[in-house]
């Protein structure tokens, strides 16, 4: 069946599509039935199985043959290090790890923090906790112990596995301060940290610290623990609109079933090939397609640490796909804007042989045209834009290569993958037609393995995603349909921006600007970046009374983002204005401000409440390089 065939059965008869697509699964209890109706729009995937993920993404390939075959490979330009974890010695880490935990009283449905960089024990310690059917949730290394703080929180995690440091070009970044931080923020305490002491900067542990080793030693190996389907594999915690981070639950066996799918049908490898995602397990591209996806589809993945320039340059991605044969690579648009910024005629890319590779996938923000073509001009391959979320776990919509090779059009990541029923609605909620812009948005079910709520929160997880457009799954992201269904992605609805592919809240920053003592009143923008796609920057209002220097509140607030967010921010830019332009109901005009500051073309908002002010917001951006003309 070709994509239209397939992608109109999946609609027609879900079930049937879908129990189809669970064959390829090894369950303790198979399904007798895909999708079960909760009411009030909610729904469940595979609810009567049991099934672990572990099993399926390491013991079923050791007992099927792909005992010797790597599993992982660990490429680390900025260490020198390499190494390759068969599925057999996988199998042998990952029931040990597992058995340390599972001694120390981790039980199914615990919760594990892991805070760690891109080393394989980082893949090893989300494994061992889906052995031990634990739910695991990653923060990504470049935040703050404010934000860790806030997720040990939400979660209440039993354990947090981390390892002594994460290593950036440009310096060594010690965990284990940022760990005891965020544990004396936080109300809740783990009971023990697992630490994987690193050479570069091992650190003292504490009574509650137990070395990654020594915690193993003596255990039994732990056996795979079948969970129910619906059992939540991990928590991801992703930016909405205010600081609170939302924790996205990920279902067991949807997430199995639509994962396993989508590695030959989009990204058209097969057991054996290697398989490449340079991203972070910090981020759902991570968890998907660095650690699951290729596992449990018994191909090879990569685990590079490392960054596209400056590892040691911009020839790296060019080496690593060569020299372990990737079949498929995916990474970020930013990631390429980065490599053509260093070496814009491509040229290093000729000391190496891509004939391995067969596509380049980009996903995590808006590919911009020129990036797309410089890429596919240099490689002489396939470049396709895909579109998804943390919340989806999995593409949207992409071009499903494995299925049928859709024609690409630049601009648009194609179209709606199976079980997707993607449409355009305006604000009332009608359906708009082919061409014109709108809410994106998922008409329910959402297929398997997308989140059925949000951790602690299911009220905030119905009205973030389901009471915008009842009947419908609202993604956050405006855009239209063309005549072909090709879909194309334009902007947020909502005060997310991406930068260099990370998600971050403009809200969650203003909520550490406005503590700063100085600030009255502030708003924070994303600028369009060349390389990063967006930048944020930030607007303040000072106290009346505040006689301080400017230039200092703007120095001690871009510290306190970096603090409290963390370096992944960004946060580097912001001024001091004496008002911020609104609506006469006091709402901040942020949209136009980003116009402004990208000098496109705006309607005066008919709302405004003093017109004046933008002219003082162009000066402002214009005093740091933006706005200018
Ligand atoms: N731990 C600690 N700090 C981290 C970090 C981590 N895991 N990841 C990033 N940071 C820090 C960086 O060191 C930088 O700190 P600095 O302000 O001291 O320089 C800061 O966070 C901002 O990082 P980033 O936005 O990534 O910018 P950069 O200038 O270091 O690198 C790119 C630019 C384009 C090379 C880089 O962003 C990149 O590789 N992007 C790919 C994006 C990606 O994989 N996204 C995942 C979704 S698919
Ligand atoms: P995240 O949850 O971090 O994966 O971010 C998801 C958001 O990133 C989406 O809602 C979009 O706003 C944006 N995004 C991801 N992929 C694309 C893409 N291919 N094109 C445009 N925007 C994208």
């Amino acid at each position: 069946m070709g994509y239209h065939a397939e992608y109109t059965a999946s609609l027609q008869d879900p079930e049937s599509y879908w129990l189809k697509a669970a064959e390829a699964i090894d369950w303790d209890v198979a399904p007798t039935q895909a999708l079960f109706d909760r009411g009030d729009h909610i729904y469940e995937w595979f609810a009567d199985t049991r099934v672990n993920t572990c099993y399926n993404a390491v013991d079923r390939h050791v007992e099927n043959g792909r005992a010797d075959q790597a599993a992982i490979i660990y490429d680390s330009p900025i260490t020198g290090r390499k190494s390759t974890t068969t599925y057999a010695e996988l199998q042998t880490r990952v029931a040990a790890l597992a058995g340390g935990l599972a001694a120390k009283g981790v039980t199914k449905g615990d919760r594990v923090i892991i805070y760690m960089p891109m080393v394989p024990e980082a893949l090893e310690a989300m494994l061992a906790c889906a052995r031990i059917g634990a739910v695991h949730s990653v923060v990504f290394g470049g935040f703050a112990a404010n934000e860790l703080a806030v997720r040990i929180d939400d979660c209440t995690p039993k354990a947090i596995i981390a390892a002594s440091c994460g290593l950036e070009p440009n310096r060594v970044v010690a965990y284990k301060p940022l760990i005891d931080g965020a544990i004396e923020l936080a109300d809740h305490t783990p009971e023990f940290t697992v630490i994987l002491q690193r050479e570069e900067n091992p650190c003292e542990l504490g009574v509650n610290d137990v070395d990654w080793y020594d915690f193993q030693q003596g255990t039994t190996p732990a056996p795979c623990v079948p969970v129910e389907g619906t059992h939540p594999a991990y928590i991801l915690y992703t930016s909405g609109t205010t600081g609170a981070p939302k924790g996205v639950v990920r279902p067991t066996a949807g997430h199995l079933v639509a994962l396993n799918w989508t590695m030959k049908n989009i990204y058209d490898v097969d057991p054996g090939d290697v398989f490449w995602a340079a991203s972070d397990v910090g981020w759902v591209v991570g968890h998907s397609y660095i650690c699951y996806a290729p596992l449990i589809a018994g191909n090879t993945t990569v685990v590079f640490e490392g960054k596209p320039v400056g590892t040691p340059d911009a020839s790296t991605f060019w080496r690593v796909i060569s020299e372990h044969n990737v079949r498929s690579f995916f990474t970020a648009p930013t990631a390429i804007r980065a490599v053509k910024r260093d070496d814009p005629e491509g040229k290093l890319a000729a000391n190496f042989d891509l004939s391995g590779l067969r596509a380049l996938y980009l996903a995590g923000e808006r590919a911009d045209p020129d990036t797309i073509e410089w890429a596919q001009e240099l490689l002489g391959k396939p470049v396709y834009d895909h579109w998804w979320q943390t919340e989806t776990g999995y593409t949207i919509a992409g071009n499903p290569a494995g299925l049928e090779a859709l024609p690409v059009k630049i601009g648009s990541p194609t179209v709606p993958m199976p079980g997707y029923d993607v449409q355009i609605l305006d604000d009332a909620g009608h359906p708009l037609p082919a061409g014109e812009l709108g809410a994106i948005v998922v008409k329910l079910p959402l297929p398997p393995g997308t989140l059925p709520t949000l951790w602690n929160a299911p009220e905030r997880f119905k009205k973030s995603y389901l009471h915008a457009f009842p009947g419908y799954y609202e993604t956050g992201d405006a855009g239209m349909i063309d005549d072909d269904g090709y879909l194309y992605i334009m902007a947020r609805t909502d005060d997310v921006i991406n930068v260099a592919g990370h998600r971050l809240s403009t809200g969650g920053m203003e909520e550490v600007l406005a503590g700063h003592k100085d600030v009255a009143e502030c708003a924070v923008i994303g600028v369009t970046d060349q390389l990063k796609g967006q930048m944020p920057v930030g607007f303040l209002c000072l106290n009346t009374a505040s006689k301080r220097d400017h230039a200092e509140v703007v120095a001690e607030c871009v510290k306190r983002v970096r603090d409290q967010i963390g370096p992944v921010a960004a946060f580097k830019l912001a001024v001091v204005v004496d008002r911020l332009p609104k609506t006469r109901s006091g709402k901040i005009l942020r949209g136009t401000m980003v116009n402004i500051a990208d000098n496109t073309p705006f309607k005066m908002p008919a709302t405004i409440d003093d017109p004046a002010i933008l002219d003082e917001i162009k000066v402002a951006l214009q005093s740091i390089g933006y706005a200018a003309g």
